[in-house]
């Protein structure tokens, strides 16, 4: 499966959680919100490579990519514009009148924190959002279909749950998403040999710390772990380099572990600051992946073929996308 039509199913589903039905549905954003994401993309990079520090700010004059982004802030702000007038003249009329996306959870951290609600803010924190959202997921969701191509018994313990599930719950709702434990070991599984952040917690120290066995953290030090060291680490892990389908298996204490941060597990980093957005994840990654081994089965074009080495950009890893796969659908 292509990577962009993941991206754009991602896109879709977060739009709709992120700025709800009036905007999610709206095919300028939804163009718009994918787009930024690239164009994020290219400009970080060209600023990267092309400016030392002190001269980055030049970099909104002089250069495309960084004025695309610009431009396309821009671009948001009109789009969101009278969505979110409605929105704040509504809440002025009838306070209890509550929406369940970031629209309304940004207007009140706005309000809480006493800062003036306008569509150029909200607009990019929207677009930083859907940065923080769809590649992440995207990227997962091709990574964990590689995997489960190279480890066909699996798959068919997968397919054969999601089936169950949905028969029992009648489709795929919570309750049936909750069942899902072959699939969530298995996606925890795939994380952990092919997690994207090489490192994770990456904080700034602002003051000085001393820890208790001495070691010292003086102030503006940059500190980051090391996630992928950890995921292979043997001490945690015991043989990290196999892919063990059932490692994170187990029903009996009905606990899922893919969104799980914990001492062995920073995948989604740690503390205050941890993905906010990884039981979100979890969930829409197991809602695709269920609705599309129930229906279709994948395998590279080559006989033999294998999963594809991952690449590594600026301490991320990412599945390789430009590999193309054949999908077949199943007979029901
Ligand atoms: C598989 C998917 C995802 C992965 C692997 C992932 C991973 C991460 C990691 C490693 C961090 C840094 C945490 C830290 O420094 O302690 C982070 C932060 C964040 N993520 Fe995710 N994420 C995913 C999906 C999402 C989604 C779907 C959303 C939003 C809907 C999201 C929103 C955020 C936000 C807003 C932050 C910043 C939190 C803060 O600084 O306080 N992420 N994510």
């Amino acid at each position: 499966m292509p990577y962009p039509l993941l991206l754009q199913i991602f896109n879709r589903i977060g739009q709709r959680v992120l700025v709800g039905p009036e905007l999610g549905r709206n095919k300028d954003w939804l163009a718009l919100t994918q787009n930024y994401t690239t164009s994020l993309l290219q400009g970080t990079n060209t600023v990267r490579a092309k400016y030392p520090p002190a001269l980055r700010w030049l970099a909104k004059y002089l250069e495309r990519d960084v004025k695309m982004v610009y431009k396309q802030r821009q671009r948001g702000a009109a789009l969101l514009s009278p969505v979110l007038k409605a929105r704040l003249a509504a809440k002025t009329e009838k306070p209890t009148d509550t929406h369940h996306d970031a629209i309304e959870w940004l207007i009140n951290e706005y309000h809480r924190t006493g800062r003036k609600v306008t569509a150029e803010e909200i607009a990019q924190d929207q677009l930083g959002l859907t940065m923080a959202a769809i590649h992440n997921t995207a990227a997962t969701v091709l990574s964990t279909l590689y995997d489960l191509i190279d480890h066909p018994a699996s798959l068919e313990d997968i397919r054969r749950e999601a089936r169950q599930a949905m028969d029992q719950h009648s489709g795929i709702n919570r309750a049936a998403l909750q069942s899902l434990h072959h699939l969530d070991s298995f996606m925890t599984e795939s994380l952990r040999m092919h997690a994207m952040p090489e490192v994770t917690v990456q904080r700034l120290a602002l003051v000085p710390k001393t820890f208790h066995d001495g070691f010292h953290v003086a102030a503006g030090t940059q500190v980051m772990f090391a996630n992928r060291q950890l995921n292979h680490d043997p001490d945690v892990y015991p043989e990290p380099e196999r892919f063990e389908a059932k490692r994170f298996y187990d029903p009996d204490l009905n606990k899922h572990h893919f969104a799980s941060v914990t001492d062995e597990s920073i995948n989604f980093g740690s503390g205050f600051h941890a993905c906010p957005g990884r039981f979100f994840a979890q969930d829409v990654i197991k809602l695709l992946l269920a609705s599309l081994l129930v229906r279709y089965d994948f395998k590279y074009p080559e006989q033999g073929q294998k999963r594809p080495a991952d690449m590594a950009d600026n301490l991320v890893v990412y599945p390789n996308v430009t590999v193309p796969l054949l999908v077949k659908e199943l007979a029901l």
